[in-house]
């Protein structure tokens, strides 16, 4: 067929078309509410307080705490309940907040939390019940929803207990997630939806149109190494699980291995280091798990180191991956939007050793020069070519930043 366009014609439609597949290939994947852009960063009550120590006092105490001790400034934002805000439901399928734990009330908190500069999450489930066996959403999606909007909730974190034998993971979260979206449409109020089935339906295949995070392993247990029978995963067994579906991380839709353990006691100091440098290279999101209010030193420099958070909120939003194994020595990178690099030498033995970072297992040539920064000594290190080499604590890391 002879070529009617003219030139300029063609250049047109060149451009048109080439705009219309880059417009449209980047909305096409991943939930467009337009939230979490970058990992979304807080803090949870489950896995210091869990249902026993939840009440209104500690989400106050955790909020003022935020905002006093400069986790605000570096990033945090959501004050999220999680299991056992809620008891039962009215006669009208209202969901009833726990009264005794919160006299308040949930808007009254959520006015608190706003007030500070901050954001509100809360806790639902798929199924009938929670996992604490407090009212799960089924059947109450479109309620639920509309009442967390009309509370002012920013968060919603939805778990998989007590569902249907044989209940569809996807269609259940999908139908959450246009509740959200219509209670957003009626009150003009956005909300985060994290999905929490643990990763047992492989939701990075389908949830991110879904969900801005979904969780991708069993529930964290704070321990380094240690692997429980029914799912639950120190920190290395967690890595290990995240390393192979890193592509399906981006802005907007997040893998999740989980809440923080920094600070809860079953790790060491170099431990709990490592968990958070390697949570922030997973592009994780960062949701502190501790008693901050009441936090020791350590666990509060670990959790303010600024230079590793802008690892995690890097806005390119790749998920880093594990670039070499050599036994129980690993390197893992990140690339980042500057074209460096966020490298962790790892040492997963039980005594300190010599950990490499080649250029080339990086993705740079040998010879290119790269400024090399550590991020926990907060120390330039130089313009090194080839390589970096450094001796690493038994289950530590150093953690670089390597530009060209
Ligand atoms: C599940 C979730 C946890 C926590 C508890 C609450 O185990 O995976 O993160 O929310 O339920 O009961």
């Amino acid at each position: 067929m002879p070529n009617t366009f003219s030139r300029p014609q063609r250049l047109v439609t060149l451009f048109s078309t080439l705009f219309i597949l880059l417009c449209c290939a980047s909305a096409a994947y991943g939930l467009d509410n337009g939230l979490a852009r970058t990992p979304p960063m807080g803090w949870n009550s489950w896995n210091k307080f869990a249902c026993e120590g939840l009440n209104e006092k500690v989400v106050r105490e955790t909020a003022d705490t935020i905002v006093a001790n400069g986790m605000k400034d570096a990033g945090y934002q959501y004050v999220n309940l999680d299991d056992c805000w809620q008891t039962s439901r009215d006669a009208d399928g209202n969901i009833v907040v726990d009264a005794a734990k919160f006299p308040t009330g949930i808007k009254a908190l959520a006015d608190y939390i706003h007030s500070k500069g901050l954001k509100m999450g809360i806790y639902s489930d798929a199924g009938m019940l929670t996992c604490a066996k407090r009212p799960g959403s089924i059947g109450h999606e479109y309620q639920d929803a509309l009442q967390y909007a009309k509370w002012g909730i920013d968060y919603l974190k939805e778990d998989w207990c007590s569902t249907l034998p044989n209940q569809n993971a996807e269609s259940s979260y999908t139908l959450m997630r246009d509740a959200l979206a219509d209670a957003t449409k009626k009150t003009g109020h956005p909300i985060l939806f994290s999905l929490c089935e643990w990763g047992s339906h492989q939701p990075w295949l389908w949830a991110g149109p879904v969900g801005n995070t979904w969780r991708s392993t069993g529930d964290i247990q704070d321990c380094w190494d240690c692997k429980k029978d029914w799912g639950g995963n120190g920190v290395t067994a967690i890595i290990d699980l995240l390393d192979p579906i890193y592509s399906y991380a981006g802005p907007g839709h997040w893998n999740d291995p989980d809440m923080l353990e920094v600070g809860n006691g079953g790790m060491s100091t170099e431990e709990d280091r490592s968990h958070f440098s390697l949570w922030a290279l997973l592009a994780a999101p960062l949701l502190s798990g501790n008693d901050i209010a009441h936090m020791s030193a350590d666990t509060r420099s670990i959790l303010l180191n600024k230079e590793v958070i802008a690892i995690d909120q890097d806005p390119m939003g790749i998920q880093g991956h594990r670039v070499k194994k050599d036994g129980d020595l690993e390197v893992w990178s990140k690339q980042l939007a500057d074209g460096g690099r966020a490298v962790i030498l790892l040492n997963r033995s039980k005594a300190s050793a010599k950990v490499s970072a080649n250029w080339a297992d990086i993705g740079f040539p040998d010879t290119l020069q790269a400024s090399v920064r550590d991020l926990w000594a907060a120390k330039d290190l130089g313009k090194l070519s080839g390589s970096y080499s450094a001796t690493v604590p038994s289950h530590g890391v150093v953690m670089l930043r390597v530009k060209p």
